[in-house]
């Protein structure tokens, strides 16, 4: 036979055998399908990857330029051994044992939001999940605090801490396993719903909020949740939209806070509803097998949203640890985890090793909290609201949420020092958000009204308040009997409202602006925003106070930014831009309005002169592309020279602060800022001094960005020297081609000052 033909016969065996092989493999992905098809509503899709194990995650790897693993929990210790613990007992566990730990019980299956059962042979107690990130949902004896919105607003790191550690006392004192805070997704747009969830635009701003939180709330042994990672920036058809980012906006802007979670040492990281760049977010390999769990080196458990899985073996092998609630829909009794887990695993579509991570993820995660330890009992129901037994675990965190919100407050206008109010007889309160909500504060289920004053939004971020000071209450009650106050509180009683402003000295209006979670409608409004004008016409009832009364001071809680068109009336002489500060309202307003404490927030957030400014609207296109890239909120503003109407970081005082004697101290990548401010003007005060970093042009940034704040009290006159540290991380940037943080070499500009658009003071580094 000459070589042809023999080559030709050895193909043809060759083929045959293929065709063999292909043939069984068809025959047994098919009687694999059919058995899932039993109790599977939605037939899995077939891809097998292999997972990063959290035993195979490496200690950081020294490359060239600052690797992002460098900076991944400086726990590594304490991890080790919780994770030898957890391997010990996930080793004494069944399949289904294992399973039931990555499967939550299901909806309203528990006592709470979520519920993982117990193991009680070996003594693991299960896990109780709950919300939210402003108090402990569906539960009475517990303190709402001030929103996510406000804590950025503070910019004082103390505070944010301190709210956090408090917030999470109440959680372990409720028995709560693992809490589902902080909220992390960026205020893309200023339409999003759940904005005041969050921490604003800017993502260093967002990542210090985050770390502090997760470091507060874990410091009482509960495990925080970093939430949603990632993509979700709208609510709008959240449940099918996809949202396309750049590898770099993905690293620099939506990435970065949740690696700062992850390097405070985060327990669990909740993914999202929406697709990523295609692919659902929690059966996303290359989110959270790539990004989470390779690059961050996160060593904790993913959890989905409520109902976010889509799918068995893409989401156990694109690196979902845990189904939550549980069932695929609520109540529906079946689950992709559950049974179809067990399945799967016996049909080795899921390896063993990959389940065993998943239990070993959770209880390393329980032993790293030392939750195995006297943790307290769940002690409430949240589908019972009177449960047998009632633990008040408020204690003394009004004082705590009281400094907050007083420390929130933003003063964006004060001419002829309107304010701190002072030599007044009469003073007028108007407008419906001054007073209270008729039917009490929770009459609407999960905060879903606007009536009374706003002081938190609405969806599973909210909690039950014990009360609410409303403005009226705190200033009547702070003014005593100072000077008389009459009230209009009817948004729409326009003749009432002139004729109370024209007999006051200063009149108070009230407006707000109000959003939540898409699961609950508003006046309208499906969770995200359907405008940006204040709500009940208000606009109409400033400009009706404003046309009789030149000492017109205009009050607004709202979510986010606001159209402020009405804002350029003349008798307009004090703005006070108080957010959504919780259930202590009207007192922390008054300590500021009467001069108890100096206003020291500031915006964290861009407000705009048009609404036509904002570069990103909510997208109704399941398509969502983030053509904005790398300019998102002030970004965009400072690239395109559009002048907005108050900028990111602004925020007034009653008294003035000077900035003076910088000087820079550079060792290598780290470098050493320092400015000295002094309080020039004639009361006590705070200052939040910031640094905005100007890169070399390698590195192709739209605009100088925030790498550093501080909140620096000064009595007056006084005068101190503020440090702020910069290290490689704070100045790399994400190289797409390297795929790594790089630090460009250059001049760097560092810009100090009050606001992006208040800079003080400039010094230059060169690397
Ligand atoms: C929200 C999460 C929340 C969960 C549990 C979901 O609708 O997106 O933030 O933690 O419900 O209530």
């Amino acid at each position: 036979m000459d070589s042809a033909r023999i080559n030709h016969k050895h193909n043809v065996q060759v083929l045959a055998i293929m065709a063999q092989t292909v043939a069984l493999l068809v025959i047994t992905v098919l009687r694999l399908c059919v058995s899932y098809a039993e109790d599977h509503t939605a037939l899995p899709r077939q891809r097998i990857k292999s997972p990063l194990a959290v035993s195979e995650i490496a200690s950081p790897a020294a490359t060239a330029l600052p690797p992002v693993s460098s900076y991944v929990l400086n726990t590594n210790g304490q991890w080790d051994s919780a994770i030898s613990k957890a391997r010990s007992l996930v080793s004494k566990m069944s399949i289904e044992e294992k399973v039931n730990i990555t499967t939550g019980m299901g909806w309203q299956e528990g006592r709470c939001l979520g519920n993982t059962p117990p193991i009680p042979r070996l003594n693991f107690t299960g896990l109780c999940l709950q919300d939210s990130p402003a108090g402990i949902r569906f539960t009475k004896g517990i303190s709402v605090f001030p929103s996510g919105i406000n804590t950025a607003a503070t910019f004082d790191k103390k505070l944010m801490y301190d709210r956090a550690k408090t917030l999470g006392e109440e959680f372990r004192a409720k028995g709560v396993n693992v809490a589902l805070t902080p909220m992390m997704n960026l205020m893309r747009s200023p339409y999003a719903g759940r904005n005041w969830e969050g921490a604003g635009e800017d993502p260093y701003l967002v990542g210090v909020v985050a770390s502090l939180t997760v470091k507060g709330i874990q410091k009482n042994g509960v495990i925080a949740t970093a939430k949603h990672f990632a993509g979700n920036e709208q609510e709008t058809n959240r449940n099918s939209y996809s949202s396309y980012i750049s590898d770099r906006a993905m690293h620099e802007l939506y990435m970065w806070p949740f690696r700062e979670s992850v390097e405070a040492g985060v327990g669990s990281i909740m993914c999202s509803y929406n697709k990523v760049n295609g692919t659902y977010a929690c059966e996303n390999d290359k989110l959270i097998n790539g990004l989470l769990k390779g690059e961050l080196g996160f060593r904790g458990f993913v959890q989905s949203d409520w109902s976010a899985t889509m799918s068995t073996l893409p989401s156990a092998n694109g690196g979902l640890d845990m189904t939550m609630p549980g069932d695929i829909q609520f109540h529906s009794g079946d689950s992709y985890y559950g049974k179809n887990l067990t399945k799967a695993v016996v049909n080795g579509l899921v390896k063993d090793s990959r389940l065993n991570d998943m239990a070993v993820r959770v209880l390393s995660t329980w032993y790293m909290a030392g939750q195995d330890k006297d943790y307290p009992e769940t002690n409430f129901d949240s589908w019972d609201l009177v449960p047998e037994k009632f633990v008040d675990v408020q204690g003394t965190h009004a004082q705590v949420i009281r400094q907050v919100a007083a420390a929130s407050v933003i003063l964006l206008r004060n001419e002829q020092k309107t304010l701190p109010l002072q030599n007044i007889k009469r003073l007028g309160v108007i407008g419906d958000d001054a007073g209270a909500n008729a039917g009490g504060p929770n009459s609407c289920e999960d905060r879903g009204c606007d009536r009374g004053t706003l002081a938190i939004g609405w969806g599973s971020g909210t909690a039950e308040f014990p009360y609410l000071v409303t403005p009226f209450d705190g200033i009547s009650s702070r003014a005593g009997k100072q000077f008389k106050i009459i009230p209009s509180l009817d948004d729409y009683d326009y003749d009432y409202a002139a004729k109370v402003a024209s007999e006051v000295d200063v009149a108070l209006v009230f407006a707000n602006a109000d959003s939540g979670e898409e699961f609950v409608t508003v006046e309208e409004n499906v969770g995200d925003r359907s405008h940006l004008q204040l709500w009940h016409n208000t606009e109409k009832l400033i400009k009706t106070v404003a046309d009789v009364n030149p000492r017109t001071v205009v009050v607004v809680h709202a979510v986010g930014p606001v159209d402020m068109e009405w804002a350029n009336h003349p008798n307009i002489s004090a703005i006070v831009w108080a957010g959504l500060p919780g259930q202590e309202s009207g007192n922390a307003l008054a300590d500021v309005l009467f001069g108890d404490v100096n206003p020291s927030g500031r915006l964290p957030y861009t407000i705009a002169k048009a609404t036509s400014d904002y570069p990103v609207r909510i997208e109704k296109s399941k398509d969502i592309k983030y053509t904005e890239d790398l300019r998102l909120g002030y970004r965009w503003f400072e690239s395109g020279h559009v002048d907005p109407m108050f900028e990111f970081g602004y925020g007034l005082s009653y008294t003035q602060f000077n900035y003076t004697d910088v000087t820079i101290d550079k060792k290598g990548y780290n470098v050493e800022v320092n400015v000295t401010l002094q309080n020039v003007g004639g009361v006590d005060g705070a200052e939040v001094p910031q640094l905005y970093l100007e890169f070399p042009s390698e590195a192709d940034q739209p605009s100088k960005i925030l790498r550093g704040f501080e909140k620096v009290f000064l009595k007056a006159g006084q005068k101190q020297t503020t440090t702020f540290n910069l290290d490689s991380k704070l100045i790399s940037y994400w190289n797409v081609e390297s795929q790594k943080w790089v630090v460009s070499k250059g001049d760097y500009i560092v810009h100090l000052g009050a606001s992006i658009r208040d800079i003080r003071q400039k010094i230059t580094f060169t690397i």
